[in-house]
């Protein structure tokens, strides 16, 4: 028998790397989803390396390709094993004010975070229906509860996980799939290029939630009954009040 699969969307750096390495070191088996090749092969190699008791199984694909997402679903069921979990969790971002964004960046953070989120998830229930089992977590934001100004794209593409997210739970809870949302507020993570994309926050970015923080939260979701729902969690720093 196959064994069971977490597919992380985002895990080539940040919570997603975090959180791939975490599941591997706890036996899972994870199918690790982002566009840089070079760097999902140095994780695989890592949890190698590391003789880690789980596998780490790179796939170089853009969330924004729903045929590309498909195939890559499919390839993780036939060839690896079904996909029990699937973390909803690349984004882009960009801190800028909306009538200055271009409209290539406003199209890239809203078909990355929010169709990118329902392409996975779209190709991952084809799979997990029928067998009536499959838990779904979703990576959104504080972003996805309140506006942020400098932050319009983002707040649209978050709020529209969100709003997936509840209806979604609602129509999947006869077909015994779960489905939770986190929404954090700042988290220190290569998301915020000193020169590209600094942190738009007072405090420097190392004193915000560290990837580990979400990492727990994750597993804690993960370990849950099957019975209860964990609809949508809500958290951020205290230098960070939302
Ligand atoms: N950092 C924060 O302050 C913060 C706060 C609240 C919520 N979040 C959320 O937490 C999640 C993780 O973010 P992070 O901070 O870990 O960000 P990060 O370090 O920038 O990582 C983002 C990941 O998404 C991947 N990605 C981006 N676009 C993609 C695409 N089109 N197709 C496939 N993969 C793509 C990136 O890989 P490639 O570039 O290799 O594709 C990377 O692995 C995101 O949903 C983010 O919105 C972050």
């Amino acid at each position: 028998m196959k064994t069971p699969t977490t597919l992380i969307t985002g895990a080539s750096r940040g919570v997603g790397e975090a959180l791939a390495l975490r599941l591997a070191s706890e036996g899972r088996n994870v199918a690790a989803l982002a566009r840089s090749k070079d760097k999902l092969e140095a994780l695989a190699a890592r949890g190698r390396e590391e003789a880690l008791p789980g596998t780490i199984i790179p796939f170089a694909v853009d969330v924004r390709e729903p045929a590309a997402m498909t195939e890559c679903v499919k390839q993780v069921e036939d060839c690896h094993g079904p996909v029990e979990v699937l973390v909803n969790n690349a984004a882009v971002v960009q801190n800028i004010p909306f009538a200055e964004q271009s409209l290539e960046q406003l199209d890239a953070i809203v078909d990355s975070n929010l169709k990118g989120t329902m392409y996975c998830t779209h190709a991952v229930l084809q799979h997990m229906i029928p067998r009536r089992s499959g838990r779904i977590v979703n990576i959104s934001s504080v972003a996805g509860v309140r506006g942020i100004a400098g932050q319009a794209s983002y707040c649209a593409s978050k709020h529209g996980m969100v709003g997936f997210a509840d209806a979604l739970t609602q129509e999947l809870v006869p077909h015994n799939i779960q489905v939770a949302t986190i929404c954090p507020g700042a988290i220190d993570t290569p998301l915020w290029d000193p020169e590209k994309n600094p942190y738009p926050g007072e405090v420097d970015i190392s004193e915000t939630i560290q990837p580990g923080e979400i990492v727990d939260l994750v597993c804690y979701l993960l370990s849950q009954p099957e019975h209860t729902t964990f609809k949508r969690i809500v958290l951020f720093p205290h230098n960070e009040w939302h």
